[in-house]
């Protein structure tokens, strides 16, 4: 965990008692709601089809306890006992009346959350893996610099009013659970052959109406580097970024538009004039920041438990421990997925009871940490191997141990027309379907590890374009169909999926979907093909014929 200083605070409540003033001046009419609307946006206040929506960052994706419990006190008291969370490690709470946010935003200062940046023009939330400083074969904790960049772009003057929104997400694996390569800038943390850290950095990608992959800019910057060379490609963005046009004006299609080449030599001249400058970071700034991440003390335990051995002949056990319980870097501990997607429930929602009770779990088994990944489930990052078993009982009776992680049923989706002012059709009713027709953890067992992701119009917050299936509401004469694409992927090997043929209608995308699994476990291989591997051997067609033959 990151502990927040005497400054931190300062500027977290300075910002709370603003805008409780700004919301009295709305509240009495002496602001319209187009006065106050930029007002809200800079702390995280949309206005949705039903109410206010209010977004709060996690940054990195890590919560401790007393900051989960909290945001269940939130749900509890000013929503309707549940939040939402998201792709981007935010939490949206959907119901919140105009006169709360107030309060709400001193409750969640209290813990050092706030809503800063969570919309706008600006740098968002910085995303990281979400077993970042856990994960077994990790460069260092990326968390580290996801903070170091946090504080340099928040509330930075000349990044307040960019061309579009810029998200940056960062790892240190191999294997990418943060989804870099679909951020406008994305940083891997690698060593070079001298044993430095650096990172290697890509820029211009991003989901939406046009989505692009991000490249490669530089394979290697020096870590003391980093903060002036992403100011350097701020820069050459917020000077040449489109903003005559809101859908032209994302950093990717500056990237699109110049080439990588010649985007690169833009930033190479920028940053020619800043490197070693006041920017650069040296050991001492970068120690303080990282002796402020305080890290558990760790027991010596053995990896194979008796508690463990005794489980094994529990097959519920068993099955939630294949697919929700990951490797450690300690011996004797593991990394726990806990599933927000029960079957026939709305992806990524916790009640503010189950907020509390995983915030108890976190203090009883997971040194007070949770974290929050863009898959939108939750993670103990430190459970000692002993406590498995214990921990399962106490996550199933919470409805928390769906054995579904990373397989079939754990759909991402955005909240679609349920709740989104700008969506063209629901995706919330889609994944409930979805999830209840393959809620068998033997068929999802035999289908192995398939990412479904749906997002309710063109903007891509379900990242459908990277799902290995992908679907996409969108509008026909006033009613909901669905585009299809497969193939797509997030990770490390970032594709963007292909689509299978026309829009299908609302009532015909659970079959849909259930066709191209079916066709997928009569085309496959061998059994550990996964569905992705498959699509990309067999290309669309195959899958395209079965869907359409009999439509
Ligand atoms: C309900 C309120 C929401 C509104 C009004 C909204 C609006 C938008 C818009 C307009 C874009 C396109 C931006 C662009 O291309 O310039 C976008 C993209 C995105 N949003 Fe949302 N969104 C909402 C909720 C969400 C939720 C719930 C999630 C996560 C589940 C999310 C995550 C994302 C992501 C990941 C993108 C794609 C980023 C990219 O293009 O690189 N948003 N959103
Ligand atoms: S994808 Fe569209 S419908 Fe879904 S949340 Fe984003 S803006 Fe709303």
């Amino acid at each position: 965990m990151y502990a927040y200083d005497d400054i931190d605070r300062a500027i977290v409540h300075e910002r709370v008692e603003e805008f409780r003033d700004q919301v009295s001046r709305r509240l009495s009419g002496e602001l319209t709601e187009d006065e106050f609307k930029p007002l809200r946006l800079m702390n995280g206040v949309y206005l949705q089809l039903h109410a206010y929506m209010f977004r709060v960052a996690i940054p990195y994706g890590t919560l401790s306890s007393a900051q989960l419990r909290k945001l269940a006190h939130v749900a509890r008291t000013y929503d309707r006992g549940y939040g939402h969370f998201t792709t981007r490690q935010n939490i949206q709470f959907n119901w919140i009346a105009l006169k709360d946010l107030p309060d709400a935003l001193a409750d969640l200062a209290e813990v050092g959350i706030h809503a800063m940046q969570t919309s706008g023009n600006c740098t968002r939330n910085v995303t990281a893996d979400q077993w970042a400083g856990v994960a077994p074969g990790e460069v260092e904790d990326p968390r580290v610099w996801a903070e170091i960049l946090r504080q340099h772009t928040a509330l930075h003057p000349e990044f307040s009013f960019l061309p579009r929104k810029f998200k940056f997400a960062i790892t240190a694996s191999d294997h990418d659970r943060a989804a870099i390569k679909i951020h406008d800038i994305g940083l891997k943390l690698v060593r070079n052959d001298a044993g430095e850290t650096g990172f290697e950095v890509l820029v211009g990608g991003g989901l939406g109406r046009s989505p692009f992959i991000g490249r490669t800019i530089k394979s290697f910057v020096a870590g003391r580097d980093i903060l002036s060379y992403i100011e350097a490609v701020l820069r050459v963005y917020n000077q040449y970024g489109r903003r005559d046009n809101i859908y032209k004006a994302r950093i990717k299609i500056l990237v699109h538009e110049l080439g990588i080449e010649k985007f690169a030599a833009e930033v190479e001249q920028a940053w020619a004039e800043i490197a070693d400058g006041p920017l650069t970071l040296d050991d001492e700034m970068i120690e303080d920041i990282r002796s402020r991440f305080i890290y558990p003390a760790y027991e010596k335990l053995p990896a194979e438990p008796d508690e463990l051995r005794a489980a094994a002949g529990d097959a519920r056990f068993e099955a939630w421990r294949n697919n929700s319980v990951a490797p450690h870097r300690h011996d004797g501990y593991a990394i726990v997925t806990l599933s927000l997607k029960p079957a026939g429930g709305p992806p990524g929602d916790a009640t503010a009871e189950q907020m509390d009770a995983v915030a108890d779990l976190a203090d009883k088994y997971s040194f007070g940490e949770i974290r929050v990944g863009h898959e939108q489930n939750l993670v103990l990052p430190h459970v000692a191997r002993r406590d498995l078993p214990a921990l399962w009982a106490a996550l199933d009776k919470l409805g928390l141990a769906t054995p579904n992680v990373g397989l079939v049923s754990d759909i991402i989706a955005c909240p679609g027309l349920d709740y989104c002012s700008l969506a063209n059709a629901r995706s919330i009713p889609i994944a409930q379907e979805l999830s209840r027709r393959f809620a068998s953890p033997e068929t999802a067992a035999l289908i192995g590890r398939l990412h479904i992701n749906i997002s309710g119009c063109i903007n891509a917050c379900g990242h459908h374009h990277v799902g290995h299936i992908g679907i996409l509401g969108v509008e026909k004469n006033g009613e909901e169909f669905y585009q299809i694409t497969i193939g797509g992927r997030a990770d490390e090997g970032a594709e963007l999926g292909e689509l299978i043929g026309p829009a299908v209608p609302y009532g015909e995308v659970a079959d849909v979907i259930e066709d191209i699994v079916e066709a997928y476990l009569s085309l496959r291989q061998r059994p550990d093909e996964l569905f992705v591997d498959a699509v990309k051997r067999l290309g669309v067609e195959p899958f395209k014929e079965r869907v359409y033959a009999t439509r």
